[in-house]
């Protein structure tokens, strides 16, 4: 019988309110959330209350002094989670950390340091690699049904969709969509796409109609509010050259005067594919084209990326999105900035 776990959370806001204490809620058989913490105490206390957790601190330093946690689950704005990992990691705790990995590329590598240093377990939460298409797609890739996939395009665009608060403030953020919605799209094509060997990066960068007084329209809106600016891109439009002379093309956009899309697509030597649902473009054994949709029943994937991340800390298991990947990835995203920057290809 596996171990319970004990559960530190930093960051009582939006994403921990809303998707990891719920999903915490259906694995208790596997973990207990043993204490939260946010540098506004009083979020901390409003999140203990509403979610039955025993203690509630002003940061992770407090936490750690004052509870035994198996791992820290970093949910804080983008800026704090090289801060709260490292001490995290110094303190000998595995650590599960939201996405982007870091606000910069040198704070991500520090990350990577700390936990190579200390010999944690490190896992990025990066939620779209633990859907059931995406798990549907590796089996299936595993089988060797798509052959060699070489190309990939991928878009995360929406119309009217700025989030609020901290997540234009580039002190916080480290920077607008890219870090923030690319980050998915970017993250699960490329991990599908069998991580290659990224090579160089051609990209520009834009902000122009980000700032919207568009009315009726949502957004996400972070308890942190940050100081109120808005000095990050609002669009980006990205090639990737990787090894073996496969490409992956990204869209990404907070806001476009343009339709809302966002997917994967990966073309294979045998078969390619688009994802909700999964289907598959190929040919059949007459060989006339097929185009085949699986049935795959949908999974919460907040709740199986922290029950994989249980799994991989109690059977000492490297996670399906380990830090080697989340400081690839990163290196990936510096490299948009860096290109449009230049306004020319940078290598990676
Ligand atoms: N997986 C997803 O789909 C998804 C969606 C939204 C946000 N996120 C990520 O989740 C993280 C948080 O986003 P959010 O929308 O919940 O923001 P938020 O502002 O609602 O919550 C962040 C909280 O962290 C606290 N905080 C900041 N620094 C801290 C520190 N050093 N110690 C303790 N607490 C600290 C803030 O006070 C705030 O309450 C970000 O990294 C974001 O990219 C992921």
């Amino acid at each position: 019988m596996a171990k319970k776990l004990r559960v530190g959370i930093i960051g009582a806001g939006n994403i921990a309110t809303s998707a990891h204490l719920p999903a915490y809620q259906k694995l208790t058989d596997l973990v207990e959330v043993v204490a939260i913490a946010d540098i506004v105490p009083d979020r901390a206390k409003a999140a203990a209350e509403k979610y039955n957790i025993p203690a509630y601190f002003a940061s992770v330093e407090e936490l750690m002094a004052n509870v035994d946690v198996d791992y820290i689950d970093i949910c804080t704005w983008t800026a704090a989670h090289a801060p709260v990992c490292i001490a995290a990691a110094k303190a000998g705790k595995n650590i599960l950390c939201e996405k982007p990995l870091a606000a910069t590329l040198e704070q991500g590598l520090a990350m990577e340091k700390a936990v190579k240093e200390a010999g944690v377990q490190f896992m990025l939460a990066v939620v779209t690699r633990y859907g059931a298409q995406q798990y549907k797609f590796r089996e299936l890739y595993e089988q060797g049904v798509f052959g060699e996939i070489y190309a990939a395009k991928c878009q995360y665009v929406r119309r009217r969709g700025t989030p609020g608060g901290w997540f234009t403030d580039k002190e916080l953020a480290g920077g607008g969509p890219v870090l923030d919605i690319g980050v998915h799209a970017i993250d699960r094509t490329w991990y599908l796409m069998d991580r290659p060997k990224p090579i160089s990066c051609s990209a520009e960068t834009s902000y122009r109609i980000g700032n919207y007084q568009t009315k009726g329209v949502g957004r996400w809106c972070p308890f942190g509010e940050g100081k109120g600016v808005f000095d990050t891109e609002d669009s980006a439009t990205v090639f990737f050259r990787f090894e073996g002379g496969k490409t992956m093309m990204a869209e990404i956009a907070w806001a476009i005067n343009g339709p809302e899309i966002a997917g994967t697509q990966l073309f294979g030597s045998k078969a390619g594919c688009t994802f909700d649902p999964l289907t598959i473009y190929g040919e059949d054994e007459e060989g006339y084209l097929s185009t085949v949709k699986p049935e795959v029943e949908g999974n919460d994937y907040f709740a199986e990326e922290i029950r994989h991340f249980i799994e991989c800390v109690n059977e000492n298991k490297t996670p399906i999105s380990p830090i080697d990947d989340a400081v690839t990835v990163q290196r990936m995203l510096d490299a948009i900035y860096r290109s449009a920057e230049a306004h020319a290809e940078v290598t990676i």
